[in-house]
């Protein structure tokens, strides 16, 4: 059954027990999604309104979380950028990376009707369930990370860090372009319904946090923001961010996801008080027992009772491999542990 928990945590009112949906959560672990998989490519998945529609909605009737995320990927702005995208034995590779261009920007040709398939799922989505739903794109400089490297073998993306340093205004052009084009997407997803927006910054902490603050943070926040002038409440992780988390304002944006390296209270320590939190317990942790996954969930009780804004999830995405029995018994226990909130 459908409850509010999630939007009367986002809206700042009181429950009985945290709010709980997983990063990656659509696809990857679900035994229905393989299934899918088995027939159908990821890219023949994502790129159709009606599987984005039912894959979105599979975790909801699998496991039970108390939100949707919109299942598509964070590639898509580079593919509406003019690049070309593969899915090579599930890996993304863009034909021409942007590294082995002198005028980088002038490869870029935004057309943002790439975009409309996808507000095609989200009106499907919005019009099959009533479940919350999280729509979502990359922040930029994980999505340039990938435009400019091209693959995702080499993921210390030293290529695209050398550039940033060595010709700093032909990255800045391009993180105009890709500003712009996230702009137009994420303030239409909200047009089309979603009701909580998370950008993901998987690769914050491959930069100095100076650096980081100087080039992509701006541009960050008047993405963020674009979304909450709409009314809309968001959600950000730079993963791997480390001290870096206690620069961020509450001027851009509602919450922040914490990863799993950063301990949950260290982060309540440091991250300014105005923001709330979401996170951050390590998803290895579901290859352990049951007794085991018991205890982490437990540690995070007090917390609990002294965070009412807090939303469960996990320090960074599912991994494919996870035993399934575990994910369902971690959403189980996030519903019927007694909280004591
Ligand atoms: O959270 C969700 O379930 C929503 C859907 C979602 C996907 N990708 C679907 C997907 C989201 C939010 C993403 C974000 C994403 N994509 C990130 C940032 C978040 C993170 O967890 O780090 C990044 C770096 C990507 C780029 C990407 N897409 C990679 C590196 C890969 C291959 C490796 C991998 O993680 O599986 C993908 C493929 C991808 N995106 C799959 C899914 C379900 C797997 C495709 C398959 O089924 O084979």
């Amino acid at each position: 059954m459908i409850n509010y928990i999630f939007k009367d945590v986002l809206s700042g009112c009181a429950t009985s027990r945290p709010p709980v949906w997983l990063m990656r959560q659509a696809g990857r672990v679900l035994p229905s999604y393989k299934d899918l998989k088995k027939n159908k490519s990821f890219s023949e998945l994502m790129n159709n309104p009606q599987s984005v529609c039912d894959v979105t909605l599979l975790p909801v009737a699998d496991l039970d979380v108390d939100a949707a995320i919109l299942f598509s990927d964070i590639l898509i702005v580079p593919e509406a950028l003019g690049m070309k995208l593969n899915f090579l034995d599930s890996k993304p590779v863009f034909d021409n990376p942007l590294m082995n261009c002198n005028f980088p920007s002038s490869q870029l040709k935004p057309d943002v009707s790439h975009f409309d398939f996808v507000y095609r799922a989200i009106d499907s989505i919005k019009q099959k369930s009533s479940v919350p739903l999280i729509g979502f794109c990359g922040a930029p400089f994980t999505v340039m990370s990938y435009m400019f490297q091209g693959v995702s073998t080499k993921t210390d993306f030293s290529d695209f860090i050398k550039f940033i340093y060595r010709d700093t205004r032909a990255v800045i052009k391009v993180l105009q372009l890709v500003e712009e084009v996230s702009i137009d997407y994420v303030t239409n997803q909200v047009r089309h319904g979603i009701d909580a927006f998370q950008l993901f910054d998987t690769y914050a902490g491959l930069i100095p946090n100076d650096l980081y603050f100087e080039i992509f943070y701006p541009s960050v926040c008047r993405i963020l923001n674009a979304v909450r002038t709409m009314g809309v409440k968001t959600i950000y992780f730079p993963k791997g961010f480390g001290h870096g988390i206690a620069r961020i304002t509450p001027d851009c944006t509602d919450y922040l996801s914490i990863d799993w390296l950063t301990d949950i209270y260290e982060a309540r320590r440091i991250v300014h008080r105005d923001i709330a939190i979401q996170g951050n317990m390590d998803p290895r942790i579901l290859y352990a027992d049951k007794p085991r996954i018991e205890r982490e969930v437990l540690k995070y009780k007090q917390f609990a009772q002294e965070n009412p804004s807090w939303i469960f999830n996990l320090g960074h995405g599912l991994l494919p491999d996870l035993p399934y029995e575990n994910v369902k018994y971690l959403v189980n226990l996030i519903k019927y542990i007694d909280w004591n909130k």
